[in-house]
């Protein structure tokens, strides 16, 4: 009852959609950042090459998960593309970690 409840109450919120089927791992996508991102997006995604949008500041992050995880996945200009080396799910665990380093 109360799951049917809390449903009904993520629904009216609109809110259903949204919620991931799993939550995401931030020590896991902080990690695949340092491994893979840092690099271009500095440490701590202040930036680290020209063009590259900086994260601590919230550049790009008004996209939806979803168009972000595209653009990894593809590519963008000089960011190689991230299919077939990182899983969705990994992608997905550093664009939860890059909403965290805006300040
Ligand atoms: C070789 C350097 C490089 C690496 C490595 C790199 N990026 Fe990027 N990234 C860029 C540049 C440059 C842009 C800006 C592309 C543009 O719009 O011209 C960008 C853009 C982005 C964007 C914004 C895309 C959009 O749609 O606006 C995201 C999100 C992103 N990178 C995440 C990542 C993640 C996550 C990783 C690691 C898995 C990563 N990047 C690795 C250079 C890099």
């Amino acid at each position: 009852m109360a799951d049917a409840r809390l449903a009904a109450a993520l629904l009216a919120a609109g809110l259903a959609a949204a919620v991931p089927a799993r939550a995401a791992d931030l020590a896991r996508g902080s990690q695949v950042f340092a491994l893979h991102c840092a690099v271009c997006h500095g440490p701590a995604g202040q930036g680290g090459i020209p063009g590259a949008p900086k994260f601590n500041r919230g550049e790009r992050l008004l996209q939806s998960d979803q168009a972000l995880l595209g653009s990894v996945r593809r590519g963008k200009n000089i960011m190689p593309a991230f299919a077939g080396v990182l899983r969705d799910r990994e992608i997905l665990d550093v664009i939860a970690y890059l909403r965290t380093l805006q300040r």
